[in-house]
């Protein structure tokens, strides 16, 4: 089993090592980022040993795991288990993901490091705070703008026109991207990340919408847009394998097309 050791300046304590589950035959360690908001202690790392006999086989499994059967206190974000909602999303093993489409065995099997995702305050344990990242979300209004008045039963769309979403529809706003991005780590308040642009080149193509000039306008800010350098985290990390860089190019392409 690798052996485990914060480094030397590091601010998060070694924390508690939880007892081996009685009985188990094959464990699997989790070294596990804690901190509580109201104990006015520094964060730590607390270490438990899940059995893998009498848990499932995904990170999320561990943390439901130790949750119910070792520590009651341990907080962290889940919802469909199915790598649909986005609200999973951590750091494991030093890389963006989400815990309940990520095996243990995928992991790096024997011992396993979760933190929250990084550069963001963190709430409480695995949570941390989404407020700026929903809110830039908002900001590029992610919904369908039109000036024409409605059909008389919906908007429709040709499967050539609809094909355009593919590999942008998908997002579910996990946030894995945006926080694995160093541009956004340094100006995360200004620049609107690979999410947030991703969702909103999302809306700028798509063939119903009119909202186009006041969507390019938005985006035209020394920050919003333009801090991306093309370093590629955000398609790198993508769990569901999209490329949020792509579309950022893309809008960039459209603004130059608007000034020609
Ligand atoms: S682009 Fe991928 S990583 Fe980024 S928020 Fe969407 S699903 Fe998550
Ligand atoms: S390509 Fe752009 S958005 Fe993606 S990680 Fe790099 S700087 Fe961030
Ligand atoms: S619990 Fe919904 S994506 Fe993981």
């Amino acid at each position: 089993m690798a052996e485990f050791s914060l480094p030397k300046n590091s601010r998060i304590k070694q924390g508690r090592t939880w007892p081996k589950p009685e009985g188990a035959e094959r464990v699997t360690e989790f070294r596990v980022y804690r901190w509580n908001p109201d104990d006015g202690e520094n964060p730590s790392v607390d270490t438990y040993y899940v059995d893998r006999e009498h848990c499932g086989p995904m990170i999320l499994d561990g943390l439901i795991y130790i949750k119910n059967t070792i520590d009651s206190s341990l907080t962290f974000r889940r919802s469909c288990r199915e790598g649909i909602c986005g609200s999973c999303s951590m750091n494991i093993n030093g890389a963006n993901t989400l815990a309940c489409t990520m095996g243990m065995d995928e992991a790096g099997g024997d011992s396993i490091a979760v933190y929250p995702l990084p550069h963001m305050a963190v709430i409480k344990d695995l949570v941390p705070d989404l407020s700026t990242f929903y809110a830039q979300h908002a900001l590029i209004e992610p919904y369908l703008k039109t000036e024409t008045p409605p059909p008389e039963r919906e908007w429709t769309q040709s499967p050539e026109d609809r094909e355009k979403l593919d590999g942008l529809y998908e997002c579910i706003l996990c946030a894995c991207c945006t926080t694995s991005c160093p541009s956004y780590w340094w100006n995360g308040d200004k620049y609107l990340g690979p999410a947030a642009l991703l969702q909103a080149y999302r809306w700028m193509i798509d063939s119903r919408d009119e909202g186009m000039g006041e969507r390019l306008d938005t985006l035209e800010d020394p920050f919003r847009l333009y801090r991306c350098h093309t370093i590629m985290n955000c398609a790198n990390v993508c769990p569901k394998g999209l490329n949020p860089a792509k579309a950022i190019a893309k809008i960039k392409n459209l603004m130059l097309e608007r000034r020609m």
